[in-house]
Parts: C-alpha cells; structure tokens; sequence
C-alpha cells in the first residue's frame, strides 16, 4: 500500500474531499441560466475572500495569467513602473511588463528581507510612476510583504498599485480595498484548494479607468471584455474552466463557513509549528520571524545534507512532498508549502518524516525533537 500523499509545496495544494467530489459534477452548457448561477456565486464568495467590493473576474489560466493581464489592462508601452523585488516571482512580474514594452525601474531587496516603504517613497518621490509592481508573499523566500504602507504610498504619489498575491490570497490576511490595491491576482491553486485552472482579478475603479488610456494589446486578457459580459449576463467571455468552478464554489462556501479570521489563523498556527520545528532540530528558518509567511516557509539545508536526497526519500519513503527553492538559493534552502488544506496533524507527519531522513542522511537529530516542537505549538493555541 502507498502511504497518503502529503503535499506540503507551496502550490498546487491539496483539495478539501466534499470540493474534490463537486468537480465531478456533469458538464453544463456555459451559456446557461445554471452557469450564470454558478459564476455569479462564485464571485460573490471571491469578493468576500479579497475583501473586496471591486469587481472581481475569473480569468481561464494560472497566475501568470493575471499577471500578463494586469499589465497588458492597465499600461502604455513606454509607461514607467517601480518594481519591488525580493524574490524571483517579483523578478519575473517585473519581466512580465518589459516584455510589454514598459519601462521598468526594479528595486531589488536582499532575497530574504521584505520591501522597505521607506526606500520605495525615496523612488516615488524622485520620480513619476505610473504603477508599482509587487508582490504579497514571495514564494520562492518565504517573505511577506505587506501591501498597506505601499497602497498609502500608491495613493500619496498617484500610482496604480498592482499586486502578485498568487501564493497568499485565502491564506494570509489581503484587505483589497481598505489597503488601495488596484489589482490582485490570484490563482485557483494555492491557497484557494482549487485544481490549476484559473486566475482571479479584482480590480479597482481606479485601474478600470486606467484601462481607458492603455494602449497595449489584449484580447484575451481583457478586463472590459470580462468586466461586461459579467455585468451583461454574469457569464465568461470565454469558455471558463467549468468542472473548477465547481470545485472552487465549495471552497469558497467552506471558507465562508470557517471565517476568514479563522483560516489566517490557522495557517499562523501551522507556519509557527513548522518553523519551531524545524529550529528544535537545528535548522534554521530562512527569514526572520516577522516577515515570515504563513504559507510557505524557506528552511536552509544542513550542509551535510543534499535536497535531491531529502526531497526523494522524503517521496519515496513517506509520500511526502516538499520542493527546493530558486536562484542562489537552490540547494542551499527548502520549501514546506502549508497553505489551504493542510491540517495540522498534515504538518506533525511532515516534520517526522523530515526528522527521520535527515537522521538517515547523517545529520545529527534526535528523533521527536522537532515534532515535540510542533506539538506545544498545537498544544499551546488551544489552551
Ligand atoms: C507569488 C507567485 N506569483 C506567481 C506564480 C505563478 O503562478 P502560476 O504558476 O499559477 O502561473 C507563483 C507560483 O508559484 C507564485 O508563487
């Protein structure tokens, strides 16, 4: 018999059972009175979740999608953006826009650390923008940043803010509208326990008149073509991915039903389970405690050991899957996803598995260190 399989990446993400199932529903014809229904309550249940009142679309694609699309909606060729990177997914939304022909000025912050508002204002002050680029939770580091000084920034300075928040919607705290974010993108599969499949956008007034004066290509990707047909008939322009519909309606009623304030908390819960774990046993967390992410943490590997060791036996052995990390970072740091629908006895199998191919690996760990760790974490919020 093989062993459940424990999926702890930072994406895809498990999918709750009752959700799983309702992707099995039959097939409806997009054009009818049943998809309307079905589209519009799942973006009612997506307005709730982006704390939102902006209009939210449902894009067929992966993050990356939205990405390409938040740019190409909004922008002019020649147009300049402030990107903040710290990490390679703020590397790649800043190459998104060159790509369109927009002139991009990056600040690059160490991998590691979060983006400073301080140095963003020093930017913004020296120079006109017309968007700043960023991103809520860098998956491949394991930071947060946080969007609410940047969008008082946005605002003070007169620029559109756009937010990568793929890995963290649904997962740590966003609120859309009461910290300006202009856009956000998401996607189904993160945080939002959905199948790959699609990406959802919410976007401000602010950044639908911006659309008025951009001058970049879209057809597919484009914001009024969704915005009216929602408005028109709450349907897609395109066929939407309809069976992750289905899946991603569940969800958003379980979500509903836990409360936002409760998933956030529980995924502080697991996030300090897994880092306390992990620092009981010797290693050390890649980034400090408060800007740390509460979907995915970034572990540095002992020397002693090799990722495509852990990785694979970690696979073999327990069914249990973690992933490497990017850059320079790539085998020096690992990557425990811990977002959606991952339980906390999810997270006490991971560490023990993890104790025990380290130990099988040479490294020096005494078993049940690390899980008596993430116990009194568990032990600890219940009280
Ligand atoms: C922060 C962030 N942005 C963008 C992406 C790309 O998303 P997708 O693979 O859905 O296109 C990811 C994927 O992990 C991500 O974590």
């Amino acid at each position: 018999m093989k062993e459940k399989r424990t999926l702890m990446l930072p994406g895809p993400t498990p999918i709750p059972a009752s959700a799983r199932r309702a992707g099995a529903d039959e097939i409806i014809g997009h054009r009818e009175a049943e998809c309307d229904e079905l589209i519009e309550e799942v973006t009612e249940g997506l307005k709730y979740v982006f704390q939102t009142t902006n209009d939210v679309l449902i894009l067929t694609c992966s993050g990356t999608g939205g990405l390409e699309a938040s740019i190409a909606n909004t922008l002019s060729e020649g147009d300049k953006v402030l990107s903040l990177c710290t990490g390679a997914f703020g590397e790649r939304y800043a190459t998104i826009a060159e790509r369109y022909g927009v002139e991009v000025d990056r600040i690059d912050f160490e991998w590691g650390t979060a983006v400073d508002p301080e140095v963003v204002e020093e930017k913004l002050a020296a120079e006109d923008y017309e968007a700043i680029l960023m991103t809520h939770n860098e998956t491949s580091t394991g930071v947060i940043n946080h969007p609410q000084p940047i969008g008082e920034l946005a605002e003070k300075y007169n620029a559109l803010l756009l937010v990568d928040a793929v890995s963290s919607l649904g997962g740590i705290e966003l609120k859309t509208d009461e910290w300006g974010a202009d856009v956000v993108v998401t996607s189904s599969q993160k945080a939002l326990m959905t199948p790959p499949g699609l990406c959802l956008v919410s976007v401000s007034d602010k950044a639908l008149a911006a659309t008025e004066d951009s001058d970049l290509p879209a057809f597919y990707w484009d914001f009024n073509r969704a915005k009216d047909r929602y408005d028109r008939d709450s349907q897609t322009p395109s066929t939407p991915a309809l069976s992750v519909l289905y899946v991603l309606r569940e969800v958003l009623q379980e979500i509903k039903e836990e409360g936002l304030e409760n998933v956030f908390n529980r995924h502080k819960v697991v996030a300090k389970a897994i880092r306390e774990a992990m620092r009981a046993i010797g290693l050390e967390p890649f980034v400090d405690d408060e800007i740390a992410s509460k979907t995915v943490s970034a572990i540095k590997l002992p020397e002693e050991v090799e990722f495509s060791a852990l990785s694979s036996k970690l696979k073999e052995d327990y069914n249990v899957y973690v992933t490497g990390s990017k850059g320079h970072l790539k085998g020096k740091v690992f990557r425990i996803g811990h977002l959606g629908n991952v339980s906390r006895t999810d997270a006490l199998s991971t560490v023990s598995a993890i104790e025990m191919v380290l130990k099988e690996e040479g490294y020096d760990v005494e078993l049940g260190t690390g899980l008596e760790a993430a116990q009194k974490v568990f032990e600890e919020e219940r009280k």
